[in-house]
């Protein structure tokens, strides 16, 4: 037995913006797409309710795994935008979804929290006290943008995704590598007036630089190399940032995946809503392996590698990795 994911599902505001919107802040869509790949990006509602968008994300997700929300004993939400100082969203969500009195907390680890948060959820299955943990990102980042700074207000967006993470057959173990560095909180913060800061070339440097490290050790920790993964997933903060990681990781083509155009950078919900992009897109087959990479406020960052779903039944593995001989 292992712990793979089983279902993804996102959840997005219906308000669009497109670069155009910003084109007041001395900005242009030439700008933007080309220094950054986004096109357009999703706004909530200054007084809708986040956890309800990810109460949505979550419930896609666990009708993709087919669990029920009675299967569910923990939720864990990354964000660093809940609704409320306290309590965090997890408790509200759990409490949407009908699951009943589970361990629900939030985490916050700045753009690298869904991939804290996912190895939380598979070391808590591996030691036997869960089979099923509901892992979500969920951000408006729109409530800490100040949003008459052109270096920072084109690039954030709002949006909520979630994977449940589950015991099942198989034979790859899942395997996360995280790390911070408090020397450099400067580089991107938010501070008590509840905006955030960034030094951007020094947070893509230092971004590119961690991500493509740590996806090359836990690739060798699982004994596997580059051409192993089927599907690479960045944290989606700038389509150069990705591009660069898996230039660097020798992972080309349309085994990267980008929505940064889509969504821009949301943050913690990043890697769960390409996730359910992916899924959407039908780029997720049982078995295939996966490796995620995150950066961001800490400074801190993740990376993993773990599979979608059990392989088919009687077959080592399938997809893209298989073909290419596996491991
Ligand atoms: N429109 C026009 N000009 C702009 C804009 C804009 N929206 N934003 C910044 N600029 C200008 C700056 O004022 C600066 O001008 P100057 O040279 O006259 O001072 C110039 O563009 C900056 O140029 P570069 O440093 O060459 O820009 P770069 O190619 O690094 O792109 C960017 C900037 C998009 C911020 C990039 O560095 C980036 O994406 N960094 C990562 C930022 C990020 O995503 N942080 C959030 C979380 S951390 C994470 O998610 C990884």
């Amino acid at each position: 037995m292992t712990v793979t994911l089983t279902g993804a599902g996102a959840a997005l505001p219906e308000r669009i913006l497109s670069n155009h919107d910003f084109a007041h802040l001395d900005t242009s869509d030439e700008w933007i797409v080309q220094r950054t790949g986004i096109r357009e990006r999703r706004r909530l509602a200054e007084d809708a309710s986040l956890a309800e968008l990810a109460a949505l994300a979550c419930e896609r997700a666990l009708s993709d795994a087919g669990v029920t929300p009675q299967d569910i004993g923990h939720v864990v939400v990354a964000t660093s935008t809940a609704d409320r100082i306290s309590p965090g969203m997890a408790v509200e969500i759990a409490t949407l979804l009908g699951i009943d009195r589970p361990a629900a907390f939030d985490l916050s680890a700045g753009c690298s929290g869904f991939v804290y948060a996912l190895d939380h959820a598979i070391a808590t299955i591996e030691s036997g006290r869960a089979e099923h943990v509901l892992v979500c990102g969920a951000e408006a980042l729109s409530r800490i943008t100040d949003h008459t700074d052109r270096n920072t207000a084109v690039l954030l967006g709002d949006g909520a995704g979630a994977v449940v993470v589950s015991k099942a057959p198989g034979s790859l173990r899942p395997t996360f590598a995280l790390g911070s560095d408090g020397t450099r909180i400067e580089l991107l913060y938010v501070g008590q007036d509840r905006l955030m800061r960034m030094r951007g070339r020094e947070i893509f440097e230092s971004a590119v630089d961690a991500m493509a490290d740590h996806t090359e050790l836990v690739l060798k920790q699982s004994g596997l190399s580059p051409d192993d993964l089927d599907l690479f997933i960045a944290h989606q903060a700038n389509a150069r940032i990705v591009q660069a990681v898996a230039r660097r990781l020798g992972v080309l083509g349309d085994r990267v995946f980008l929505n940064v155009d889509k969504v821009a950078n949301t943050s913690s919900a990043s890697i769960p809503l390409a996730l359910a992009h992916a899924r959407e897109q039908q780029l997720l087959s049982p078995g295939a392996v996966l490796g995620l990479a995150a950066f961001g406020a800490g400074l801190s960052w993740g990376a993993g590698i773990i599979t979608w779903r059990a392989p088919a039944a009687g077959r080592g593995m399938t997809g893209p990795a298989a073909d290419r001989g596996g491991r």
